[in-house]
């Protein structure tokens, strides 16, 4: 094997989009090395891909998984508070791998954050994102900030739990009006993007979003539609929809959403007003996927065992 290679870290290499950095990084020819929070699940790409832990309490040897590589590209963040990794203890342990970054000498962070990701959000989702963007703009390490508004694929959740729900169902809960909008990108169009702003030299900060936007309502229709079911939107104060999941939730053994994602939502923080960067379009993607979409649940918190 050619120990030339250029090495590059992953976190979260075996999760949902790492998995699709991984592989454009390894076609390219680099060396992969990923921090990961499970070192001891199987490895699906074997020993093409180096593991090692994250070692957030142990800055000196995150440091020392991090020397020799240039390029981090960082995926580490929870959906929501658990146990004691709460939101603030999450921007921690990212500005510790940033300045990590920094210390073992990597050339570029390339960090995935959020649409409207805001130091001065209320939403502690978009609020730690913010943190962690100003955080590594002073940092003194170059970097590009991507932005994805929300990630659909084979691994996804949400579209997917829609789905499962529309099969199941011939009622779906909206919460509020249903009127606001989201413009998904597709995993693979994100992975493209962030191992190209890998390759660049200049700070840059990128929305990562598809060519459509659709309204909560319409979304969950174009599902419907996909999948020849008929549905029936109720909508509900956005209090009533939590209730609902949660108890739901409950039942499933899972978080199926969250206040913040509720939030997110019918404030429209899941658009970008700049021009699309992605071309992958949703309603041709789940056209494509209809046999398989919504068949399973996607269980969040099965996925963090
Ligand atoms: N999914 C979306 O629709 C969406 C939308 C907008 C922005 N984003 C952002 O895109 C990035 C990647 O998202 P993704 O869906 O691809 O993430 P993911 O694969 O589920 O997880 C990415 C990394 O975060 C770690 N992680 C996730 N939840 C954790 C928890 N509760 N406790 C400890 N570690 C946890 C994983 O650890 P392990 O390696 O141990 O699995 C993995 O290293 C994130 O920064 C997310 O905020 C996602």
């Amino acid at each position: 094997m050619d120990d030339n290679r250029e090495l590059n870290i992953v976190t979260g290499a075996f999760g949902y989009s790492g998995k699709y950095i991984t592989e454009r990084l390894l076609a390219r020819g680099m060396k992969v090395r990923t921090l990961t929070g499970h070192p001891n699940h199987p490895n699906p790409f074997g020993d093409k891909v180096e593991v090692a832990p994250f070692n957030f309490d142990n800055p000196d040897a995150l440091a020392e998984s991090l020397r020799g590589a240039t390029t981090v590209y960082n995926t580490y963040w929870i959906r929501f508070e658990r146990g004691d990794l709460t939101f603030n203890r999450a921007v921690r342990n990212v500005e510790t791998l940033i300045d990590a970054a920094r210390r073992a000498g990597v050339r570029r962070f390339v960090h995935i954050s959020i649409t409207y990701a805001s130091a001065d959000s209320p939403l502690p989702y978009f609020h730690g994102k913010g943190v962690i963007e100003n955080f590594l703009r002073g940092a003194g390490i170059a970097h590009a900030i991507i932005r994805p508004a929300i990630i659909f694929g084979p691994e996804d959740i949400l579209i997917n739990n829609i789905a499962w729900s529309v099969r199941r169902f011939p009622l779906f809960a909206v919460p509020g009006d249903g009127e606001y909008r989201l413009q998904p990108v597709f995993v693979e169009d994100l992975a493209d993007m962030l191992v190209n702003a890998g390759q660049e030299v200049e700070n840059i900060e990128r929305d990562a979003v598809g060519p459509e936007i659709f309204s909560f309502n319409q979304l969950i229709r174009t599902i419907a539609r996909t999948l020849g079911r008929r549905i029936h939107l109720l909508h509900v104060p956005p209090t009533i929809a939590l209730a609902f999941t949660s108890l739901f939730g409950l039942v499933m053994h899972d978080v199926m959403l969250t206040r913040d994602e509720i939030q997110g939502l019918s404030h429209n923080l899941l658009i970008s007003h700049d021009p699309q960067t992605a071309p992958t379009h949703l309603s041709k993607w789940l056209a494509r996927n209809a046999a398989t979409l919504g068949v399973s649940y996607a269980s969040e918190l099965a996925k963090r065992a």
